[in-house]
């Protein structure tokens, strides 16, 4: 009896570290824990508040002129002979984001075929557009290129005098807000077009100037 009693003692003062151990873990866990929600609470508000501040908006993007001089498909050799030039503008309607185009890559596409691709901006003509400003950009697409067209429908579209023309534009952006560079994005364009041509060259009708879809 005499020598069990401080085994038992001993025993029950384990048992208090261990809880006191427990409890104490439990404190800091819960305190790290409330830290960190504060702080993602903090991060929201303050990304909100930017937002709110700076209300981010994509560029618009148009087509103002479309020349198409030449559009010749021949069903022998299967070659279609092309000679377009687009005029675009775009706009950006931020009141303090600037944007930078690194680079414009446009592709035109006829009956569902891509037929010419040409660079719209280059490293050498990339810019800054700043805020509230309208720029234009331009695409010269000539050449021909060997594709399964339905005959019929050409000529139905060629009596017409309108063609219907799809153009689809990769974009390579950043973001400018005063010294701060952001944000490398590649919003996609796409502009569904009804070119006017004449089956002398001359065009009958005018080209309505065409908003297109900005995907960022
Ligand atoms: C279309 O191409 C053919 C063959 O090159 C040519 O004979 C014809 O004159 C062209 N038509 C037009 C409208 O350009
Ligand atoms: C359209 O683009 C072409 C090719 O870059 C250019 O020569 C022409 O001046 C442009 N037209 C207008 C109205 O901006």
């Amino acid at each position: 009896m005499a020598d069990t009693q401080p085994q038992l003692n001993d025993a029950v003062a384990s048992n208090e570290r261990e809880r006191l151990h427990t409890r104490c873990c439990y404190c800091l866990f819960k305190t790290v824990w409330i830290i960190l929600v504060l702080i993602i609470i903090l991060v929201m508000v303050v990304i909100l508040v930017l937002y709110i501040v700076i209300q981010p908006r994509s560029f618009k993007f148009h087509v103002t002129e479309a020349t198409l001089s030449q559009f010749n498909y021949t069903a022998n050799d299967n070659t279609l002979r092309y000679n377009l030039v687009l005029n675009f503008t775009a706009r950006n309607p931020n009141k303090k984001l600037n944007f930078y185009y690194d680079q414009v890559v446009a592709h035109v596409s006829y009956d569902g075929v891509t037929f010419a691709s040409a660079d719209v901006i280059t490293w050498m003509t990339s810019f800054r557009q700043y805020e509230k400003n309208t720029d234009p950009m331009s695409g010269v697409f000539s050449g021909h290129h060997v594709m399964a067209l339905d005959i019929n429908d050409f000529e139905q579209d060629k009596r017409s005098g309108v063609f219907h023309i799809d153009v689809s534009l990769n974009f390579e952006t950043r973001y400018r807000l005063g010294n701060f560079i952001f944000g490398d994005t590649k919003p996609r364009v796409h502009c569904g077009l009804q070119v006017p041509f004449g089956s002398n060259g001359l065009t009958l009708i005018a080209f309505r100037p065409t908003q297109c879809l900005v995907d960022f």
